[in-house]
């Protein structure tokens, strides 16, 4: 297994995380959000974003696969699981655990616009400017990272250290 070296520590992604809730709030404050998490990655960030939360909201899920178990992006979108619901009229924020070249993010704004909702914003923990591809708006985002490849709080190496409660560099 790589070795990894800790990046953000569980404290700095809680003070953060509250911060980007609190701003998502002050952007629509009567609105019903309708949260989209992009599974895996997202699930600790779209948790404790919804916690941080004033007021109601309501969360679905999607699942897209972009990598084949490595380090880089091989351009390519699939849809491997759809939201349950339709976005008809919501006001709808997408989750998403870290922008990298922009194509997932480019990909999934497009389909989910299709569907109508009456907003559509994104919220990315990490954004790794430095490898982008193509521009994709992104209202919220948490980091702002060099070029490394990072896991922890959700965020993968083949499946491996989505527990860990902080953010970590994988260092091999
Ligand atoms: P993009 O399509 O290149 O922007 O890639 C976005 C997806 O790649 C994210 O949803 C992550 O699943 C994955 N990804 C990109 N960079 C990293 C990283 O440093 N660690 C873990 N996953 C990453
Ligand atoms: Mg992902």
């Amino acid at each position: 297994m790589p070795q990894v070296t800790p990046l953000l520590t569980a404290d700095r992604l809680q003070h953060r995380v509250a911060e980007l809730a609190a701003e998502i709030r002050r952007d629509a404050p009567d609105a019903e959000l309708h949260f989209i998490a992009v599974l895996k990655g997202s699930v600790f960030f779209l948790a404790d974003l919804v916690r941080a939360l004033p007021g109601t909201c309501t969360m679905d899920f999607i699942a897209v696969s972009s990598y084949a178990g490595g380090t880089t992006s091989s351009g390519e979108v699939r849809m491997l699981k759809d939201v349950d619901r339709g976005l008809q009229g919501r006001d709808v924020i997408i989750v998403e655990d870290i922008v990298d070249t922009g194509l997932t993010l480019t990909y999934l704004q497009g389909i989910l616009r299709a569907r109508e909702p009456r907003s559509l914003r994104t919220a990315c923990l990490l954004s790794k400017p430095s490898r982008r591809k193509v521009d994709v708006p992104v209202e919220y985002i948490g980091f702002s990272i060099e070029d490394h490849f990072v896991v922890g709080y959700g965020l993968d190496y083949d499946e491996h250290y989505r527990h860990l409660p902080y953010i970590a560099m994988l260092t091999s």
